[in-house]
């Protein structure tokens, strides 16, 4: 059987110096572990402008659709502020997505027991938090029309529109039902049904799903501003959080920072199953591409590698090897190793992106 592929789109600002963790992590896999992919690399976001005046060429675009993953690194950056937004960096980004028809964005919130203190939370309130929301990415006001900037009168009027249909409510209301089945069997749906439409229907929709045939999982409801305070005051009350994509995004980054830093969290974008019964997938970062370190070697590249394992474990079925990964960045932290986004107000010496990579290799070894 062929190996399975890869396609790395390191992108902007961090992006690259991260991936470049995450290659000696795939190429580990294949020396020590047997374990070979075929990797390719291309363009997106800024770099891909710079080269072809699009954030994302056809071309990358029909190659992501053929391989069995994409790894994303972060896209974005000052220099590109202000280009047209048809060709903004986040538009390629956000073509992936929607041609992949990436539904359901994985993002688990995992606090490090190493890194407890370093939350802007009290110790027991985040200690062994894992929590993961789940949030829709293709539709919504990300992707409604209409939408744009328009005269009205005298005056100019942005318009974005909230919209989803019930197919795309049922599809990752089930994506997150699957996966609560296989944690805590929990689901906490957010939205704003009190002052949305679409909220009414969401939460009708994900309550018909359940009543269908996700029974055996406890659902509940939240309006997705009570949810946001529920997140800080208690967040270890959720299993799994499933929600559109705007406050996917918002609650997303809230409980990314319970866990520490941004510099942690991995995601995993996941669409409906190809041929060979893998999902189309992509895997990123939850961070952006941080501009103000790019090219410093100063960057944390553990939300990238371990996005790495979330590949292996959703679309490669290697669950055990997505384990070690994590189990070897758990063991770097505990070792007391820190970039310098980990490093707390007291301060201490940073290693850099280089150095955590080759740490976490070390610690891999260990795991043999
Ligand atoms: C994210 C990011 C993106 C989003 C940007 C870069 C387009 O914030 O993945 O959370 O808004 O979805
Ligand atoms: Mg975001």
């Amino acid at each position: 059987m062929a190996n399975p592929s890869l396609l790395i789109l390191a992108g902007d600002g961090i992006g690259p110096e991260v991936m470049d963790e995450v290659k000696k992590v795939i190429s580990w896999m294949g020396s020590a572990r047997g374990i070979h992919f075929d990797v390719s690399e291309d363009l997106v976001g800024g770099c891909a402008y710079d080269a072809h005046g699009t954030p994302l060429t056809d071309a990358t675009m029909a190659k992501a659709q053929e391989v069995d993953a994409v790894l994303l690194g972060a896209v974005g950056g000052p220099k590109y502020d202000k280009l047209d937004f048809s060709v903004k960096p986040e538009r390629g980004l956000l073509r992936l997505r929607k041609e992949m028809d990436l539904f359901s964005n994985l993002r688990p919130a995992q606090c490090f027991d190493a890194l407890a203190d370093f939350s802007s939370l009290k110790r027991d309130v985040v200690a062994g938090l894992d929590i993961m929301i789940v949030r829709e990415l293709t539709s919504g006001v990300y992707f409604g029309e209409p939408r744009g900037i328009f005269k009205e009168g005298n005056e100019r009027v942005g318009i974005n529109t909230q919209r989803y249909t019930e197919s795309e409510i049922a599809r990752v209301a089930k994506s997150a039902f699957e996966l609560a089945r296989r944690r805590n069997n929990k689901v906490c749906s957010m939205e704003k049904a009190n002052v949305m439409e679409s909220g009414i229907l969401w939460r009708d929709v994900v309550t018909e799903v359940h009543q269908r045939d996700y029974q055996d999982v406890e659902l509940s409801h939240m309006y997705a501003d009570a949810g946001a305070m529920q997140l800080t005051r208690w967040p270890k009350q959720f299993d799994v959080i499933v929600t559109d994509n705007l406050f996917g995004d918002l609650l997303s980054d809230l409980a990314a920072m319970l866990t520490g830093s941004l510099g942690m969290l991995p995601s995993a974008s996941l669409g409906a199953p190809m041929a060979n019964g893998r999902p189309k997938a992509m895997y990123e970062p939850v961070h952006g591409s941080a501009p103000d370190i790019a090219g410093q070697g100063k960057a944390n590249p553990i939300a990238c590698i371990l996005s790495f394992a979330m590949a292996l474990r959703y679309s490669f079925d290697m669950g055990d090897e997505a384990a070690r990964v994590e189990k070897a960045v758990e063991k770097v932290l505990a070792d007391g190793l820190r970039t310098a986004d980990l490093l707390g107000p007291e301060g201490g010496s940073p290693i850099g992106t280089a150095a955590m990579g080759d740490a976490i290799i070390a610690a891999l070894n260990e795991t043999l």
